[in-house]
């Protein structure tokens, strides 16, 4: 497996792949690699010839600073993860590889953006958008994969592929939890003992809501899983709401009729953790 840190190295490579009529996957992370990112890394070895994964941690779209400062990095250790699995080339660049001159790129998504993540992290999806073009113009994939855990940040980037008209599939990917239930994510690794323990009830909370749909109506059953994390003395609930899965707007109604999901950002601490879940009726 090669590292590489530059773009012109990284692009004669993938250049040679491209005329041997190799595919090219990507799978673009920040680092601090869990098996979620290791699923994704598999399937785009199933789809590809040849699979890229990067590992930036883009300041652009922190709008935390002591987020950026804290998220964990440990380039050894993620280079030792993907040792032993398809990946074929770890792109790990410095900033100003990425960004030679400040990216002053403004998108608009829309409705897209103004609900859940977007409310709450103001500029995180720009930051997103502007980090997975860069890398799109960079890598040049024929498939990018994504994992389901972001289903904001999945939506946004069908968005910004559809709107630049990017010649890039994306592969969504299923959400990787732990054995009892917490949604793998780098963040978890920050979490004190007591917090991991509390934190699997937000995974309980949301499977169990997906069984209640009968008995409440849709306003009752955010209030019944906001109500029921909040109770726990390590978890406080950002927001809680319940989808639209293609607008992502809430619904208001069972009626409606869309594939439904719910999605909740729970602040532990002061470490955020999202997950979601599909939610039949
Ligand atoms: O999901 C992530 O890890 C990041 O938002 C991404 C897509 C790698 C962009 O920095």
């Amino acid at each position: 497996m090669q590292i590489v840190k530059h773009i012109n190295e990284l692009q004669a490579i993938l250049d040679n792949k491209r005329q041997e009529g190799l595919s090219i996957g990507f799978v673009p992370t920040m680092g601090a690699l869990h098996a979620g990112h290791l699923s994704l890394v598999e399937k785009a070895g199933q789809q590809s010839g040849f699979v890229v994964a990067s590992i930036f941690v883009n300041p652009t779209q922190f709008n935390d600073k002591g987020d950026l400062e804290r998220y964990p990095r440990d380039l050894q250790k993620d280079v030792d993860l993907l040792e032993p699995t398809s990946c074929q080339l770890i792109f790990a660049p410095e900033a100003d590889e990425i960004y030679p001159e400040p990216d002053t790129r403004q998108f608009n998504f829309g409705n897209l953006e103004q609900v859940m993540e977007g409310k709450f992290r103001p500029g995180h999806f720009n930051g997103v958008a502007q980090v997975v073009s860069r890398l799109f113009e960079i890598v040049q994939p024929d498939k990018a994969f994504f994992g389901l855990k972001d289903f904001q940040q999945l939506a946004i980037i069908n968005e910004m592929v559809r709107k630049l008209e990017l010649p890039v599939e994306i592969v969504p990917c299923p959400i990787v939890r732990e054995t009892d239930g917490l949604a793998m994510s780098s963040r978890n690794m920050l979490l004190s003992k007591e917090q991991r323990l509390n934190a699997v009830l937000i995974s309980a909370t949301l499977f169990e809501a997906t069984n209640k749909t009968g008995e409440l109506n849709v306003e009752e059953l955010t209030y019944w899983v906001i109500n029921r994390i909040n109770e726990n003395e390590y978890l406080n609930t950002e927001y809680f709401e319940i989808v639209n899965s293609m607008t992502l707007q809430p619904i208001k109604s069972w009626n409606d009729p869309c594939l439904k999901v719910g999605c909740i950002a729970v602040q532990c601490g002061k470490i955020r953790l999202i997950d979601n879940v599909k939610i039949d009726n």
